[in-house]
Formats: structure tokens, C-alpha cells, sequence
């Protein structure tokens, strides 16, 4: 078959945050195909098992409706500079077979940048050929390099071919770096499309019910009110690998922990940390760790309560009905935007402005005099906010119409392509 009936793309997913972006893409090319839109494109998924907890992998597989991956390249976890290398190694030999005409990599873990280098560097045959690279979520910038993340969004955007943007800073970034504006594309963001098109699915979720949080549906189908809680997630090294930092962070949401209860789900890193800086003793005296299977009367009362790790829906539906979230997470402070819940990020400087610009959120630093200045405003807060441009779960659509479009123009120019920005 020729290459201008059908074309091949190379899907990669790693780590959890990844999993909730790529899924809207995944969909938006089988309706594609199931619409019977000429050319047909031919979906690899990759996993390269960055994460394979069944907790922060395998449950979003079944939440988000994500295929079975074609290859799953079960790296694990280890240093960075060990992991990357695993994965680069593992992917090349599944570029080699593949050999498809575009990747698409997605946010700003270790997998986005070791899969983006491969491909950047790959030569398929005689022809020298490569394929092309496309990343989502392109352009955010804290402007910390201390953070990993960082690296890997910089150098990913940098050899990337088709930038697809999530928010007008990224456009802004993008150019300050000098990648020319014909690479780049304000699609909105497909993490968004994921949260718009779960949402009602969440509605049922149990997680309500099971964390004592609101009592089982009545008889005659009147659901029960929902008691006031707030949302706790805290994973980045910065302020989780530090006992002393960990330990400020608590002590901010002290106030918060008498006010209501805070449920906390905790990352695999955050866990380790707990367990070896021995800080259930710091959170307070009623602090209890429950598995989100089993309820637990405790979970009444108030204080920080720890869970294992939610899957998607579970999470999206507590995030819905929270008072507040407390953060350091990138993804939530989207996640919260778009759902109008009140965000306290507990980090220095965010990627995603955009998110403090509409309203929800606040960058409240890692003090715990600014964490609890900044809950206690945004226990507070009033007033709508607004919507970024483009998140309305189109985003996936978009950038379906563009990999087609650019597929086209490089089929028809045998040389490595630049996609005009008037071809999207
Ligand atoms: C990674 C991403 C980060 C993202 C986060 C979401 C990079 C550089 N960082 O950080 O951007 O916000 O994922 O979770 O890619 N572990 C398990 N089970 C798992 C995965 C990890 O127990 O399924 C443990 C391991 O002990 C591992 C540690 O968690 O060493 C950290 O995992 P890792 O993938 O290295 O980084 P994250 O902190 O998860």
C-alpha cells in the first residue's frame, strides 16, 4: 500500500501522566479510521514501562480505555541517566522494525525525551530517513532547571518537528528560543479532552462511599450530601527527597487539617520517603493509612489521611467535589482549572501560567507560612474563572488533522519536512 493511502504512528506512553494524554489521540485516530478518512493510519502504541506499578500503570489502561500496548519495553525504574539509556536502547530496536512516518511523544518524563533522542537520531536505510517527531504539551517552561522535567521539555521541543501547544506561553517560549513558528500549533491540551470526555464515568465512582466521605445512595436514588474534604498530592524530589522540606510542607497544612480532613494518595517515591523519614508521627496523632478497598471509620475524622494510589476515574471524581487541592503535581493544576476548583501548587515557579491567569490557582511557594497564607485565600476564593483557548476536548482532533496533513506534505517532498503553520 502506498504512502499516501495509509501512513504509520508511533504512540509513546511511560509514566501515569502520560497515560491520560495520549489516550484522546489514540481515539481521535480510530474514529479516524472508522470514518474511513483517506489516509488510514496504522496505531503502534508503546509503553516503555517507566511505571508499571498496577496502581500508576495497569489501572489507567482499564480506566482511560487504552489498547493493550504493541511493545512494552519493561524498563523500570533506576537513576536517570540509567533509565533513559534503557529506554533509548529498547526503542531504537522498536523504530527499526516499525519504521513508522511519525512518533508522537507526550509531556516531559524520561520516556518523552529517551524516545524523542532516538528518533531524532534514527536513519532508516539507504534513504537516511527518519520519522517525524511530534510532542505534545510542547513549549511550558518553569525556568528551573533544577528540575528534570525541564531538561527533558527543552531538549524534546528542540528536536521536535510538529510542536503542539497547550497554551499561549508555549507559543511565547517557543519563539523566545527561536523554533521557528512554522513548527508550532495551539491545539489545546489533550489531558483536558481526557478529563472532559471521563467526567460523567467518574460521576460513578465509589470512592466517595468508600472513603467515608459521603453515604451509600439511598433506596429511591437521592444521593447522600458530600462532606467538605481536601485533595494532597506531593511527589516531586524537591520537596518529598528532603526530610526538612517534607517535613515545612506538613506543618503549612496544619490549619487546613483542622478544618476538614485531607486525603492524600501517595506516590510510590512519596511512600519511600514516609517510611524512611518516619513522618507519620509528624502528620498528626490521627492520621491513619487506609486502603481505599476497605473503608475505614477513622477516615472521619480530621487530620491528612493516606491512600494507596488512585486509579484515573476514582481520582477525577474526588478532585471534582474537593473544596481544595494541594499540589505539586503539573497535570492537577490543569486538571483543576478546567474543573474550577481552587489549587494551592506548593512549588516556586509553575510551567503552566495559564492556570494562575484564569483564577484557580495559586503558586504558593514551599514555606509553610506561604502554604497556609495561599489555603487560607483560596478557602476563601470567589468568582468564576475563565477557560483556556482550545480546551474544550477537541485537542486530539486537531492534532490527528495536522499529522495527516503533515504526512502529506512530506510524501510529497522528499526531503525533511517543515509544516507550514497555514496547513493547520
Ligand atoms: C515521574 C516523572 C515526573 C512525573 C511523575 C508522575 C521523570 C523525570 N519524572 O516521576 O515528571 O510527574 O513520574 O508520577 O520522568 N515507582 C514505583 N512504581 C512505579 C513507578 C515508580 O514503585 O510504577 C517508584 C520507584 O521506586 C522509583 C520512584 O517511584 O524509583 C520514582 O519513579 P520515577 O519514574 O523515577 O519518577 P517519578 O517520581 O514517578
Amino acid at each position: 500500500m502506498s504512502s499516501s493511502t495509509h501512513f504509520k504512528v508511533v504512540t509513546v506512553v511511560g509514566a501515569r501522566p502520560n497515560f491520560m494524554k495520549a489516550a484522546p489521540i489514540i481515539r481521535a485516530i480510530r474514529a479516524s479510521n472508522e470514518e474511513g478518512k483517506n489516509p488510514r493510519i496504522d496505531h503502534v502504541l508503546v509503553h516503555t514501562g517507566q511505571h508499571y506499578d498496577a496502581v500508576m500503570s495497569d489501572r489507567f489502561f482499564s480506566d482511560l480505555d487504552l489498547p493493550v500496548p504493541d511493545a512494552h519495553l519493561g524498563v523500570g525504574s533506576g537513576s536517570h541517566a540509567a533509565q533513559t539509556a534503557e529506554i533509548m536502547r529498547k526503542f531504537e530496536d522498536v523504530l527499526l522494525k516499525e519504521r513508522p512516518a511519525v512518533v508522537v511523544v507526550v509531556g516531559d518524563v524520561n520516556s518523552t525525551i529517551g524516545c524523542s533522542l532516538v528518533t531524532a537520531k534514527i536513519s532508516f536505510g539507504s534513504t537516511g530517513s527518519r520519522p517525524l517527531i511530534a510532542h505534545v504539551e510542547a513549549g511550558l517552561r518553569s525556568f528551573d532547571r533544577s528540575m528534570p522535567e525541564e531538561i527533558n521539555r527543552i531538549v524534546t521541543d528542540h528536536i521536535s518537528d510538529l510542536l503542539f501547544v497547550t497554551e499561549d506561553s508555549g507559543i511565547k517560549n517557543l519563539h523566545n528560543e527561536g523554533i521557528s513558528a512554522e513548527k508550532i500549533h495551539l491545539v489545546g491540551n489533550t489531558m483536558i479532552d481526557s478529563l472532559l470526555a471521563f467526567q460523567d464515568k467518574a460521576e460513578a465512582s465509589m470512592v466517595l462511599e468508600q472513603l467515608g466521605l459521603r453515604g451509600r445512595t439511598q433506596k429511591n436514588g437521592t444521593s447522600n450530601p458530600i462532606a467538605p474534604y481536601a485533595l494532597l498530592t506531593l511527589h516531586r524530589p524537591s520537596n518529598v527527597d528532603s526530610r526538612d522540606a517534607f517535613l515545612n510542607i506538613l506543618e503549612g497544612l496544619e490549619e487546613l487539617a483542622t478544618d476538614c480532613p485531607i486525603f492524600f494518595p501517595v506516590h510510590p517515591r512519596t511512600r519511600q520517603r514516609i517510611r524512611e523519614f518516619d513522618l507519620g508521627l509528624h502528620v498528626g496523632a490521627e492520621a491513619a493509612q487506609v486502603n481505599i478497598d476497605g473503608h475505614d471509620a477513622r477516615n472521619n475524622r480530621r487530620g491528612i489521611i493516606l491512600t494507596d494510589p488512585l486509579g484515573y476515574l476514582d481520582f477525577l471524581c474526588l478532585m471534582k467535589h474537593a473544596r481544595i487541592v494541594v499540589t505539586d503535581s503539573g497535570g492537577i493544576q490543569e486538571e483543576t482549572t478546567c474543573l474550577g476548583i481552587p489549587c494551592v501548587t506548593v512549588r516556586e515557579n509553575t510551567e503552566r501560567p495559564v492556570t494562575v491567569e484564569s483564577g484557580t490557582n495559586i503558586i504558593a511557594g514551599t514555606t509553610k507560612e506561604r502554604i497556609a497564607g495561599a489555603i487560607r485565600r483560596q478557602m476563601h476564593r470567589k468568582g468564576a474563572n475563565s477557560i483556556p483557548k482550545n480546551w474544550d476536548g477537541q485537542a486530539a482532533t486537531r492534532i490527528v488533522e495536522i499529522l495527516v496533513r503533515a504526512n502529506a506534505v512530506r510524501t510529497s517532498s522528499a526531503c525533511q519536512p517543515v509544516i507550514p503553520q497555514s496547513l493547520a
